[in-house]
């Protein structure tokens, strides 16, 4: 991802996109100085854009011009300034629209004009009626330009001082926007999950990742073994090994740094049960709404909307765990409630010794046994996950649209089942006072934390703390009401093998969630870096 600055000759491209470069720390290029080097390159001779086009004409120029925007195409996090002209050509506008962040500096002519007379008329312009070659040129970039630009931005004598303040705030908005694809997450850390419940694998491709990372198959497959179904009697009981394999990415047990992709292959998939409900809707699944979207599904235990789909993302959580726990930063979750049933004690060595992964030994087979009653019934229960991030440093996170809270509950709301989420004091901040809400600090520290660890969207250093409503699980074998593909009413009964209970199978999913958000805003904040009073 790279942001494109463009516009008219003397718009500001060159002030702005280095201001707003130096602030995000990121490398400024402009396409002139590249042509520049091109033509010393190939002729061995220094000449100044303006002296290239003057000395060989127009097209000479704009063949070297080519060249160089093909090269400044293929650069990644930076900033690149474009000639005036550059865009009015649709070869150059392709090259550059992709994978990137495109910006339209505009302003009036007479704004532009008087600039002109300063930096001086570009030769092809020269000559009588300059004033009017020079009106119609900008409008021709206008118009090419106008229609493919994320961000168009009018310069004024009055804004021009602080125009790279208002455009980094509409470049964070649009680089939250345009680096999310449906089935994919993250800013710097790019994860692509694929694959169905019974289709033929699933997994994840991770990119963005730096290179020489040490890593194993045993890193990924220790987090997977936590998710796989039938664990324990209070699980599904299909049977799959979930067995990991790293098919690029990682060499000599190293990352390479280039796209690491993961797959796990379906080993167990049994789609009988699914033959008689393939025309059916079932209750609280994603059939009805897949079918209004697509019209058409794969049947087979849900396909892409299945919990089986966070194999992928506990395989690329795995990754992001590994180097939060380098840094100091762990992430914990459990079952905080399940059917009502409340724990009360946190012994966090407990939670993965008991089927329920509670952390209050003297809740555990309470909420244990009201999953297997559920069950016998033909029915389920939902229940509530405590996921606390330890170690996080203060200034993780960005102001406004990618709050960290808000890519958190993003993260945490994607997973399937999830129906609410809270940090800190959260729905019951709403009947507190100011005076009891609000973390008062004292002695270097604060002395609550009702705020979850997070203030404006920015970690405070304390533990990020968040609560996560899981419903009970949507297949139960008690008979229900429910529509067909052609609109009849039926009766419906879920056979299969599903999990009684969510929650001792989500907490994996949402440590893998939560650490891709947190490692991502890490790796965010290393490329903006803190201004620490030097320029
Ligand atoms: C780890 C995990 C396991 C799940 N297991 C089941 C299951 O066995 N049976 C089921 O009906 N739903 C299960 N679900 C939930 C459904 O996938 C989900 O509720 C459904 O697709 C509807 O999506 P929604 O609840 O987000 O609206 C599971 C979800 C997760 C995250």
């Amino acid at each position: 991802m790279k942001i494109i600055i463009t516009g008219p000759k003397g718009v500001g491209k060159s002030t702005i996109g280095k201001r707003i470069a130096e602030i995000l720390h990121i490398p400024f290029f402009e396409t002139d100085e590249m042509i520049e080097s091109l033509f010393e390159e190939k002729h061995g001779n220094k000449k100044s854009c303006r002296q290239i086009a003057t000395d060989h004409g127009e097209s000479f120029f704009r063949k070297l011009e080519k060249e160089a925007i093909k090269k400044a195409a293929l650069y990644d996090w930076c900033i690149i300034a474009t000639g005036g002209g550059a865009m009015i050509f649709p070869e150059n506008r392709i090259q550059l629209r992709k994978e990137s962040v495109m910006i339209l500096l505009k302003a009036t002519v007479d704004f532009l004009w008087q600039r002109m007379q300063v930096t001086g008329i570009p030769p092809f312009l020269q000559g009588d009626n300059a004033f009017d070659k020079y009106s119609q040129r900008v409008q021709k970039i206008y118009e090419a330009t106008e229609h493919i630009c994320d961000i168009i931005y009018t310069v004024t004598k009055e804004n021009e001082d602080t125009a790279h303040e208002d455009l980094l705030q509409q470049i964070y908005f649009v680089l939250s926007q345009c680096m999310h694809g449906p089935n994919t997450f993250g800013q710097v850390l790019k994860v692509t999950t694929f694959g169905e419940s019974h289709g033929k694998a699933l997994g994840a491709v991770v990119d963005g990742l730096k290179p020489g990372i040490p890593l194993s198959v045993e890193d990924i497959q220790k987090q997977l073994d936590r998710r796989k179904p039938g664990q324990s009697s209070v699980s599904t009981q299909r049977k799959e090994a979930d067995s990991v394999e790293i098919v690029s990415g990682l060499f000599e047990g190293k990352t390479t740094g280039t796209p690491l992709c993961m797959i796990v292959y379906n080993k167990d998939q049994d789609s009988r049960a699914y033959e008689s409900i393939k025309d059916i809707f079932r209750p609280g699944h994603a059939d009805f709404t897949f079918w209004q979207k697509y019209g058409i599904r794969d049947y087979r235990g849900g396909g892409r909307s299945s919990g089986r789909e966070t194999v992928g993302r506990v395989a690329a959580g795995a990754i992001a765990l590994k180097m939060l726990k380098e840094k100091g930063v762990r992430i914990v979750a459990y079952a905080e409630e399940i059917a009502g049933i409340k724990g009360e004690k946190v012994d966090i060595d407990f939670i993965e010794k008991n089927p329920v992964r509670s952390a209050d030994p003297d809740k555990a087979h309470e909420m244990e046994r009201a999953i297997k009653r559920a069950q016998a019934e033909h029915d389920s229960v939902g229940g509530i996950v405590a996921c606390v991030v330890k170690g996080l440093p203060a200034g993780l996170g960005d102001p406004v649209f990618c709050k960290l809270d808000a890519r958190l509950a993003m993260a945490v709301m994607s997973i399937g089942a999830v129906k609410g989420v809270e940090f800190g004091s959260g729905f019951a901040a709403a009947h507190m006072r100011g005076s009891e809400n609000n973390d008062q600090m004292s002695d270097g520290k604060f002395l609550t934390n009702n705020a979850g660890g997070i203030l404006g969207g920015i970690s405070t250093g304390q533990d990020v703390v968040m609560r996560i409503a899981v419903k009970p699980t949507p297949s139960i074998a008690k008979l229900q009401k429910t529509m067909n593909i052609y609109g009849n009413t039926v009766d419906v009964s879920i056979k299969g093998r599903h999990d009684p209970c969510i929650v001792p199978r989500i907490i994996p999913v949402v440590e893998a969630m939560v650490a891709l958000v947190v490692y991502d805003a890490w790796l965010l904040q290393e490329r903006i870096g803190r201004y620490d009073g030097t320029v």
